[in-house]
């Protein structure tokens, strides 16, 4: 029992932390349309939201909210625990029909264990797939969302995992999870419960730190560091997994399953470099003064970017209304492309999260305060001309013109 007794108290501090991450902080951007329009929100797939949901967002845009709800993460949560349900009821069900000697408590474990795996998998994908088809940007949309509660179902697979396997000796569970088995030595008997206990831990950090509370507090930089320990979460399960099915008569359909999850990951994410790759790589051609070739304007569709590495450093060269010009390309909330997003509302709205920036000038609008880089540039016998020195972030730069083009007409 007193395995119970901990899972009540770290889910009582987990839940007790995050009401106390509630704080100040935008919960989407919004930006006012040309002409002092009425102020219009968007989401990160470029959706804009009804305006009351738009209203609702306004009202507590600029306070930290433990999430703030619209009607796309109502949607995307509620397709999110169905599919869960959905997964877990299956499983259970099913795995009763096909062993039924198979313990309920059994069933749970394997089926939190694979619902979190497989989820980790979606998540591990997402990112890739943004990168190489547009089209599947609007998956990237509250992927945190999809972070816990994947650890919600680990910390679940995990908790009755040491109630079942370790809650009822004489040791401490926790203990007991590390000397129970002490084959550290033996790839066929290795210890693999705590190859996925600090799997968990990983998980828990990220899920903890993910409210944008975090992000602001940490420094994206440390944040962004913190995140990237997702992959020794994966690999850690990996070894958690495939050592866990060596030992045990779990059958070769999931060593198999977990072959392909791991051979699709991993190619995605190389072919998704090497597209970014091409990009960086991509030669530029230099131009009087110092400015340097990006591309024909007629190749930037309107009011959408052609990214290109200028010193090293990726530049999103915008087209809107008549007029050219360049930010960097690394939004300031989670290094998202805003080169891959759009100008809605006369903002540059970044893909993932929709947080919004003014083309000319790399500012976001009032009342947020974050900004980016900004570029020269020109348009020369329709081919278009970016310096490659950076302006300070939020420094205006006066956008260059196309000739015979109508300047003011914007998305
Ligand atoms: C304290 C942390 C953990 C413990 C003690 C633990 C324990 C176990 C045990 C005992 C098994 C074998 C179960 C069986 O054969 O019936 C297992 C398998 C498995 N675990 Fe974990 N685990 C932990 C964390 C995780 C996490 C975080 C994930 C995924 C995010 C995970 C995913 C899996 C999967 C996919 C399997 C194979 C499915 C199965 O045969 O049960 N585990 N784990
Ligand atoms: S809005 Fe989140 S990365 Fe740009």
């Amino acid at each position: 029992m007193r395995a119970a007794e901990w899972f009540v108290n770290l889910l009582t501090a987990y839940a007790g932390a995050g009401v106390a991450f509630a704080r100040r902080r935008p919960a989407r951007r919004l930006c006012g349309g040309p002409g002092g329009e009425e102020a219009h929100a968007t989401t990160e797939s470029g959706n804009p939201l009804d305006r009351a949901d738009a209203a609702e967002e306004f009202a507590m845009s600029v306070q930290y909210q433990p999430i703030g709800w619209n009607r796309q993460k109502r949607i995307y949560d509620s397709v999110l625990a169905a599919s869960v349900l959905l997964y877990l009821a299956l499983f259970v069900g099913l795995g009763a029909l096909v062993h039924p000697n198979a313990t309920a408590e059994t069933l749970l474990i394997r089926g939190f264990g694979t619902a979190a795996l497989l989820l980790l998998h979606v998540i591990l994908c997402i990112g890739p797939l943004g990168r190489l088809d547009r089209r599947f940007l609007p998956l990237l949309y509250n992927r945190r969302h999809l972070g816990v509660t994947m650890f919600l179902l680990g910390l679940s697979h995990g908790v009755f995992s040491i109630v079942q396997f370790h809650g009822f000796g004489d040791i401490h569970p926790l203990v007991s999870l590390f000397v129970s088995n002490s084959r550290y030595g033996s790839l066929a008997d290795f210890p693999f419960q705590p190859l996925g206990f600090f799997a968990l831990l990983i998980l828990f950090l990220m899920a903890s730190t993910s409210h944008d509370f975090w992000l602001h507090n940490l420094s994206a930089p440390v944040w962004k560091k913190l995140h990237m320990l997702v992959y020794a979460a994966y690999a850690l399960l990996i070894g958690h997994v495939t050592l866990g099915a060596l030992q045990s008569e779990t059958s070769p359909v999931l060593a198999a399953v977990l072959g392909v999850g791991l051979a699709t990951v991993l190619s995605l994410h190389v072919a998704a470099a090497l597209k970014e790759q091409r990009v960086d790589e991509a030669p530029v051609t230099p131009g009087s003064e110092g400015f340097v070739e990006v591309c024909a304007v007629d190749k930037i569709p309107e009011n959408r970017a052609v990214v290109v590495s200028l010193s090293g450093e990726r530049v999103a060269v915008f087209k809107y209304g008549g007029k050219v010009s360049a930010i960097s390309n690394v939004c300031r909330h989670q290094n998202g492309p805003l080169g891959e997003g759009r100008i809605l509302d006369g903002c540059v709205t970044c893909p993932w999260h929709g947080y919004q920036y003014l083309p000319d000038s790399g500012a976001s609008p009032p009342p947020f305060t974050e900004k980016v880089a900004t570029f020269r540039t020109r348009v020369v016998d329709g081919k278009v001309l970016v310096h490659p020195c950076a302006y300070a972030p939020g420094t205006r730069v006066e956008p260059a013109r196309i000739e015979g083009e109508t300047v003011g007409r914007q998305a």
